[in-house]
């Protein structure tokens, strides 16, 4: 560990707080938290942690889950401007206009999105939950917000429901080819390519796995497949690297990379928990309903 690092850690400690990092952290990150998981643990981690704060090295949707599960808590986001373009492609009035169309379904929200998303939703997901929980919804017609993708393939996997989509997606997933997959698998024709579900219909039909960064992970840590095209950000390629250096593992594409997942450094983790800048709040009556549909993900 650098003297930077172990000043975090120790500053973490002297401050109870705890740290999560995504996986599409840099390293260096990923190196000093106490958690580096997928969306859903990190949500998990932030509502049950003991700790009176938390550092979320992620994006703001992620440090407002955090906030909305554990509101008693402090949470921190090291690099404030970090956000997801796919969650700023929702709004309230957006879902409020899909309920008024289709008004017997009940509306899905990928975790992807702003407290007020969630707020006027019946239930949020994660990528790994996604399935799961509309196959359990009460309910045969889901309206599914934002990312049009991960949509798509959930009906694929729910097929006896009605689905309805907005038009969201990852620029990051999305702008990733069938080409560069079908390139990728003739250079490497041994190799597993595994995929995210926020990539298109055209990618996910070319893959051997498809699911959430923990999936995907565990995924490469289980197979006995020597070589791997990693379809997702790179935060995930080299973790994986670092960790199976008898495997190849490859990217399906050199610019897999989000950078507002990049943007928390160290030193921006260091002076947050030093001067506890850069602290999430939220307006409280939002935050109740927003509860709601994050609570019940994680009871489904
Ligand atoms: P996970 O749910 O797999 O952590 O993915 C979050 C995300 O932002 C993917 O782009
Ligand atoms: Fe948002 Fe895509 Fe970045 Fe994930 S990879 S945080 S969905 S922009």
């Amino acid at each position: 560990m650098t003297e930077l690092q172990q000043e975090i850690r120790r500053l973490a400690e002297a401050t109870d707080a705890l740290i999560l990092a995504h996986y599409y952290q840099t390293l260096d990150v990923q190196d000093i938290a106490d958690v580096v998981g997928d969306s859903y643990e990190m949500a998990k981690q932030a509502r049950s942690a003991e700790a009176s704060t938390i550092v979320v090295c992620g994006v703001h949707f992620m440090a407002e889950s955090a906030k909305i599960l554990s509101p008693e808590k402090t949470i921190l986001l090291p690099a404030p401007d970090a956000g997801c373009p796919m969650a700023d492609m929702v709004e309230a009035e957006d879902v409020l206009a899909l309920r008024a169309k289709y008004p017997s379904a009940k509306v899905m929200c990928y975790v992807n999105s702003s407290a007020a998303v969630k707020a006027v939703s019946d239930v949020c997901c994660t990528s790994s939950s996604a399935v799961r929980i509309a196959e359990k919804l009460d309910t045969d017609e889901i309206i599914f917000v934002p990312d049009r993708n991960l949509g798509r393939y959930v009906a694929e996997q729910v097929p006896g429901k009605q689905f309805y989509f907005h038009p969201g997606f990852c620029p990051i997933h999305d702008r990733v080819s069938a080409e560069q997959v079908k390139q990728a698998k003739a250079r490497y024709p041994n190799a597993l390519f595994i995929a995210h579900p926020e990539c298109r219909e055209e990618v996910l039909a070319l893959a051997d796995f498809i699911g959430s960064t923990a999936q995907m992970i565990q995924f490469t840590r289980k197979t006995d497949a020597a070589e791997m095209i990693i379809g997702t950000e790179i935060g995930v390629l080299e973790l994986l690297q670092r960790e199976l250096p008898q495997k190849k593992i490859l990217s399906v594409s050199a610019s897999f990379v989000c950078p507002n997942m990049k943007k928390t450094t160290l030193r921006d983790i260091y002076e947050s928990l030093a001067t506890g800048v850069h602290e999430m709040r939220l307006d409280e009556s939002e935050r109740q309903l927003a509860y709601a549909s994050l609570e019940r993900m994680i009871e489904l």
